[in-house]
């Protein structure tokens, strides 16, 4: 299994959190490829951010463990983890933004993995630095709000903004939960066409969790679905019919009929 494309592994996953009667996850096993947009779906509580926090480290399994290139993070120093996270843009439902600070100062936190922490307080930014960032700014359209506030911007630029910061990272993998959960559909669909834009250019691997169905159907290579915790169903979007839909979501049509009869 350990392919060349091969770049994320989940074997025998489990993730129980404390207190909890039940897993978060059970018995997880996945495998991601460079290239795959993959969409997780599933309702509320079925477990897709700890999946999504289990990748890079920031949830710990109960069980099993997570391989990057073949490498176990329960094995890994700090330093490695640190890596691993570095070659990891994400990307969140609330944009995790400075508010204050404008679109180009945001953007160029995403160098903050990759340099000391004095530079990074100082806020000295090279002028190749400040070139790389005003580049992915242009990339997401944003170039005419290069100095504003973030806070002055719609969900939509925000969340462009911290698409740019994600990518500034030049990270092999993207992860998103939920980026668009805030935002209208219209806009949704603008930023699932940018974060594809991004994903084939830049050869990446996207693992991105959402509520959307029609979004994921639109633009995923690969929808794996999740329910109380364990995975039913993983392939192709066309794969995913009304069927898997029911079943994904609880959404039965009679449970439907009765529940809007009370
Ligand atoms: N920090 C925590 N401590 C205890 N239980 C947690 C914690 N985080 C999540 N859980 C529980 O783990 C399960 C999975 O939660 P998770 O947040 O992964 O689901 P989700 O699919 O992302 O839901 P949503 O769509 O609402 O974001 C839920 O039952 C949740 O209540
Ligand atoms: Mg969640």
């Amino acid at each position: 299994m350990k392919g060349q494309s091969v770049m994320i592994e989940l074997k025998n996953l489990s993730v129980k959190y404390k207190g909890s009667e039940s897993n978060a996850l059970t018995d997880i096993n996945l495998t991601f490829h460079k290239g795959d947009f993959v969409c997780i779906l599933g309702k509320s509580g079925s477990g897709k951010s700890t999946l999504i926090r289990c990748l890079n480290g920031l949830q710990q399994p109960t069980e099993g463990d997570v391989y990057w290139n073949g490498s176990s993070l329960s094995t890994m120093s700090e330093e490695e983890i640190r890596k691993v996270r570095r070659k990891t843009g994400m990307i969140f439902q609330h944009f995790n933004l400075i508010p204050r600070l404008s679109v180009l100062q945001n953007v160029l936190t995403g160098m903050f993995g990759y340099r000391s922490t004095i530079k990074n307080l100082l806020g000295m930014f090279t002028e190749q630095e400040k070139k790389q960032a005003k580049q992915v700014i242009f990339d997401v359209g944003l170039e005419d709000q290069l100095n504003r506030r973030v806070e002055k911007l719609s969900g939509g630029q925000k969340q462009r903004v911290g698409i740019a910061r994600a990518i500034l990272q030049q990270p092999e993998a993207l992860l998103g939960d939920e980026p668009v959960s805030s935002l209208d559909p219209g806009t949704s669909n603008h930023i699932f066409t940018l974060l594809q834009e991004m994903h084939r250019r830049l050869q990446l691997l996207s693992i991105i969790n959402v509520h959307d169905v029609t979004l994921a159907k639109r633009y995923a290579t690969r929808i794996i679905a999740l329910k109380a915790g364990e995975i039913i169903f993983d392939g192709k979007p066309s794969e995913f019919d009304d069927e898997k839909f029911f079943d994904t979501y609880d959404a039965d049509d009679q449970k439907q009929r009765e529940f809007s009869h009370v």
